[in-house]
Parts: C-alpha cells; sequence; structure tokens
C-alpha cells in the first residue's frame, strides 16, 4: 500500500536522539535553540520560538496580539479545527468566510464582506500548503487596520511572492505533527520579526516566566514548551527537508503533466506569485456519478492510499453547532449561530476531494501507477 502519510525518519534521527539522552537535558533547551536559529534561517524570520505543536503556537500568537473576548477573527472552515479553535480559546469569535472554488484558500472577497466594527483579524491559512493570496489579503488587512495571522501548519517550503509563508503578516504559525513537511512527532513554532511580541510569547509559552526564569510570574501563562528529544528530530528532519520538499514536488508535477487533460478531475490551482509546499495534493471530482468516496474505494482497491480530510466545514461540527450548550465564554460572548453559516464552496470542495499520496517516500514509480489508476478511474465511463 501506498501510505497517505510515511516520516523519512531513521538512523540520523536515533541518533540525534540517542545524543540528547546522553547530553541528560531532555527539556526544551539548546537543541531547540538550535532549531530555531536554523528554522529562522529557513523562513528568513528573525525570531523562532518552538512551542508544543501548532495549536499553542495559534492559541499564543492570538493571545498576544492582545485579541480579546469578543473580538472577531475572519478565518477558513476548510480546515484543521484547530484554526478556528485557537481563536476560541481566547474567548474571540470566529467568522467564517468561503474559500477560492480553485485554490481551495480563503477568498479575500468574501474575507471583507464579513468585516465588522468587532473584527480584529484575519487568520488565512494556507491549505495542503498552497499558499493564500497573500497580497490581497494583507492589503485588507492594513485598509482595516486587522492583524494578519497565518496559519502556516501545513506550508513548509512554501513562498508567496518569494517570500515564506508566515512571514508575510504580523505573525506566522507552524505545526511540526508526524505528518508534516517537518516533523518533530509533536511540536510547533511561531515566526515573527516583531521583538515585543517575542518576549510576550516566551513568557506565555512557560507559565508566565520571565527570561530570567525561576518561579516568579509576571501572568498567568501556559506550558507550551516542546523538548530538546523532539528538537533534535526537527534538527535532522531540517537537513533533510529540501531533499524531501524537492521530491513532494517533482511528485506534484507529475500529477498536473499526465492528469490535466482529465475530464471531470481537477487538481487545486496555485495563484501565479506561489509555490505550494505540496504538503497534500488533492483530487478532485466534478462527476456526479462518481462521487470522491468512490474514487477512494478504487484507489486503496489497487494498493493507493487515499481519504477524505475536511470534508466537514468546521461550522458544521458538532462542537461549533451546539458551542452554547457547553462554552465556557458562551456565558460571556454572543457566539453566531453556526447552523446558520453557509460556505458553499468549502461544503462543495468537502464532498468532492480526495487526497493523493505525494510525500518524499512516494517513488517515480508510485507515481506511475497513481496517474495510470486515476486515469482508468475517470475514462471509465
Ligand atoms: C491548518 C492547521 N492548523 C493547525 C494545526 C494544529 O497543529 P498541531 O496538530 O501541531 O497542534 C494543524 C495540524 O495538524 C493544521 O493542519
Amino acid at each position: 500500500m501506498i501510505k497517505v502519510v510515511d516520516p523519512q525518519v531513521g538512523e540520523e534521527e536515533k541518533k540525534a536522539v540517542c545524543a540528547v539522552i546522553d547530553s541528560k537535558y531532555l527539556a526544551e533547551g539548546p537543541v531547540a535553540r538550535e532549531f530555531e536559529k536554523q528554522f529562522s534561517d529557513f523562513v528568513g524570520a528573525k525570531n523562532t520560538i518552538v512551542t508544543s505543536n501548532g495549536t499553542t503556537a495559534l492559541h499564543l500568537a492570538i493571545e498576544a496580539l492582545g485579541i480579546k473576548p469578543g473580538d472577531e477573527v475572519i478565518t477558513t472552515p476548510f480546515t484543521f479545527i484547530a484554526s478556528s479553535n485557537s481563536v476560541l480559546f481566547n474567548g474571540a469569535i470566529p467568522i467564517f468566510a468561503d474559500i477560492d472554488p480553485e485554490t481551495y484558500n480563503l477568498d479575500p472577497e468574501k474575507v471583507e464582506e464579513k468585516i465588522t466594527k468587532k473584527t480584529k483579524a484575519i487568520l488565512p491559512v494556507h491549505i495542503f500548503g498552497n499558499p493564500c493570496d497573500m497580497k490581497a489579503l494583507k492589503d485588507i488587512a492594513e485598509d482595516h487596520n486587522l492583524f494578519l495571522i497565518e496559519d502556516s501548519c501545513q506550508s513548509h517550503g512554501a513562498y508567496f511572492d518569494g517570500k515564506h509563508t508566515g512571514t508575510i503578516g504580523d505573525i506566522g504559525c507552524f505545526s511540526f505533527y508526524a505528518s508534516k513537511n517537518l516533523p518533530f512527532g509533536e511540536g510547533g513554532a511561531i515566526v515573527t520579526d516583531n521583538e515585543e511580541l517575542k518576549e510576550t510569547i516566551l513568557c506565555l509559552k512557560n507559565h508566565g516566566r520571565t527570561p530570567k526564569g525561576g518561579y516568579y510570574h509576571v501572568r498567568i501563562g501556559y506550558n507550551s514548551r516542546t523538548s530538546n528529544l523532539h528538537a533534535a528530530i526537527g534538527l535532522e528532519q531540517l537537513k533533510k527537508l529540501p531533499k524531501m520538499l524537492e521530491i513532494r514536488e517533482r511528485n506534484a508535477k507529475i500529477l498536473q503533466k499526465e492528469l490535466a487533460d482529465l475530464d471531470g478531475f481537477a487538481l487545486q490551482k496555485v495563484y501565479p506569485k506561489a509555490k505550494h509546499g505540496w504538503y497534500i495534493a488533492v483530487g478532485r471530482t466534478d462527476r456526479d456519478d462518481l462521487p470522491a468516496i468512490k474514487v477512494i474505494e478504487l484507489l486503496k482497491g489497487k494498493g493507493i492510499g487515499s481519504r477524505q480530510i475536511y470534508s466537514i466545514p468546521s461550522y458544521e461540527q458538532p462542537a461549533y453547532t451546539e458551542i452554547n450548550d457547553y462554552y465556557y465564554w458562551a456565558k460571556f460572548v454572543t457566539f453566531p449561530d453556526y447552523s446558520k453559516t453557509s460556505c458553499p464552496n468549502a461544503e462543495r470542495i468537502g464532498r468532492n476531494h480526495f487526497e493523493i499520496p505525494i510525500h518524499a517516500g512516494v517513488s517515480e514509480e508510485d507515481m506511475a501507477l497513481i496517474t495510470s489508476t486515476l486515469r482508468e478511474i475517470f475514462e471509465r465511463k
């Protein structure tokens, strides 16, 4: 079976983890600091702050920007639930705008329609590693004096107009979850050029301590630290990342070339100024007689892993439609009735997409099987 996820870890990572064990410095320390330095160089940011995962990165970023209960943050419903949950952790209100039907990213025009007096930020997600139209979103954020928080949890190695995703807005958040282009197992990071934000995040991630450490706490903070063990895997993966990104891109280009003329089938479109990071490749069926679940079944029958990812838009999740029944902040904040939210493009893409393996463990031979199988599936009447 060609797996949908297959982290490329081995001897190098084993050695690096063993070296941390030998050093007995298991907690977040020098190895994490080295990772931060090298990751800043990789993305072209002044500061990287590692965290326990991408969700905590988003949570801390939103809190550090001063977004408060009742503030509105415009985001996409076609993403992992953590994107909008992080807004809720701070008592703020996720407002969902629809996606572009071809790039699957926030449609800037739809974002503008959702701006109110309560809007404080836009939280775009570079979905599957495909950069959003950051020029349009940045212009909107500047015109309306809003923060731009990039959810770059899926977009390591993705660029818009020459800048790495996560470094274009006010703050960028990354995940190093096991499946990602750059995995720690569990881990995350915030990147920012703003020194004051950096200091606030360092304090928030470590129980409200100042850089002096110790048992003096200046604000209510969290434990959002990672460990040297995780960072050691990250450092090794960072060395391999350029090669792994090259393989992902090679595989994605094979799909684009071999399947361009296939009727009823489409791949995610990329903006002309963008370079996709190819975390995930998704196909889309535009045929009523060939639903995505059928395509997935046929792919699996040929030994090709596939699945649907965000088939339920975030606002349709029970956690959102029943939010007032159990959510603490709902006593103080009036949330929209999410059952009335409608983003037709997110709903349609949610139904019609399916994952195609292109990760760094997928060979050219595997790609030949994948493309010929997809042709067979879509050419069969
Ligand atoms: C778009 C997006 N946002 C946020 C997250 C949360 O990251 P993590 O799983 O590391 O907490 C993920 C990760 O899976 C993600 O894909």
